[in-house]
């Protein structure tokens, strides 16, 4: 049953690209990790990999990179804890041709002076004060994003929100902006989401690059205010069964649009940004909310 369930999953994830030549598929499927010649990401810079470790290996390695670290082969658990312990999604149904398409290609592009997979160019000065309140309206739903995706808080919560609680479907992304590693590698992530519940939902709905880097400084701004990472699911989110993962979606998806309206739409329209670039409040009726849920979150218009 869960067997027959994760094929049906994995067909629909990437029957199409399959199809489709390694480069492609590469830019689809593995892109949002990884660069060849342009470094780190959330997963390792793929230049030159196959000098580092045998094909032999990385052939068994990619379509199943759980069944290999939990199995202690060293050098996947070096990898992984150098991934801070984020590992990569497994493809049951990559076939073996395409496995070597995938490292012929990576091979001929680390030849290469400059590969086609050198990643987004990001700059790094600091992101701006409206990057970030505009990130914030798009992580709230408060403003819709224009490819008509569902908003993060329906599925995800980050520290200082005040009186909204975000939901639990997904892990809280109060530091996944050092989880995943940083500015150019959750720009990338957001770029082409690969995961079970993300890649589904924005694949067809991607984010403009406005809205990635929107995100993107909001979710370093939070990481930078820090604080704890309240969600359980936070490290082990790939471990969740996927039986599990489908059925809570489509739960989600039936209860949405109501949820939305009954639950979310009120808290979220008293949750306008305040002219001075405070966080708002929000009213709970129990405890003085004005100083706690706002002081957090004043936008420093220093940086
Ligand atoms: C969600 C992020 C993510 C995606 C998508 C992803 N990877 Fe990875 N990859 C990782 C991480 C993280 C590691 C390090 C091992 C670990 O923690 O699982 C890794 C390791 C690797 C390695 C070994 C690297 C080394 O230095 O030895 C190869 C090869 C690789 N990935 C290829 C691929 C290919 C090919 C794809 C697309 C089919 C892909 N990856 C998709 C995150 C990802
Ligand atoms: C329908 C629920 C849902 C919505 C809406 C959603 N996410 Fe997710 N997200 C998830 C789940 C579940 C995961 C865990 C991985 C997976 O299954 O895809 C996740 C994972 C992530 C991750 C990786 C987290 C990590 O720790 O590695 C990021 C980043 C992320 N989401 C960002 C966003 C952003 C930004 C938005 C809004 C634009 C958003 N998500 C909207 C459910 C959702």
């Amino acid at each position: 049953m869960r067997f027959a369930l994760s094929i049906f999953l994995f067909i629909g994830l990437t029957a199409a690209s399959q199809a489709q030549d390694a480069a492609t598929y590469f830019r689809q499927n593995c892109a949002s990790c990884h660069t060849i010649g342009g470094g780190r990401l959330t997963g390792p810079d793929l230049k030159n990999v196959s000098q580092r470790q045998d094909r032999g290996w990385l052939a068994r390695f990619i379509p199943n990179p759980k069944a290999m670290i939990d199995g202690g082969d060293p050098y996947a658990v070096k990898i992984k804890q150098e991934a801070r312990d984020v590992i990569m999604p497994s493809i049951p149904t990559l076939k073996p041709d395409l496995v070597q398409a995938l490292l012929d290609l990576i091979e001929s592009e680390s030849k290469l002076d400059q590969s086609q997979f050198v990643g987004l160019t990001i700059g790094d000065e600091p992101f701006t004060p409206a990057q970030i309140s505009q990130g914030l309206n798009l992580f709230l739903g408060k403003v819709r994003l224009s490819g008509g995706g569902a908003a993060c808080i329906s599925c995800h919560t980050v520290n200082g929100l005040g009186g909204l609680s975000g939901g639990r479907l997904g892990p809280d992304l109060t530091l996944v902006y050092e989880r995943l590693q940083g500015r150019k590698a959750l720009a990338s992530w957001l770029n082409a989401p690969v995961t079970t519940t993300m890649q589904p939902l924005f694949a067809a709905k991607p984010f403009t690059q406005d809205e990635i880097l929107a995100l993107t400084a909001f979710l370093e701004d939070v990481a930078r205010k820090g604080g704890q990472d309240t969600s359980p699911a936070a490290l082990n989110f790939f471990l969740i069964g996927l039986v599990g993962t489908m059925l809570a979606l489509a739960l989600f998806e039936a209860a949405w649009k109501g949820r939305f309206r009954a639950v979310r739409r009120p808290q979220v329209e008293a949750s306008a940004l305040t002219p001075d670039g405070h966080y708002p409040k929000v009213s709970k009726p129990s405890h003085n909310s004005k100083t706690s849920s706002t002081s957090n979150w004043k936008i420093d218009e220093t940086r």
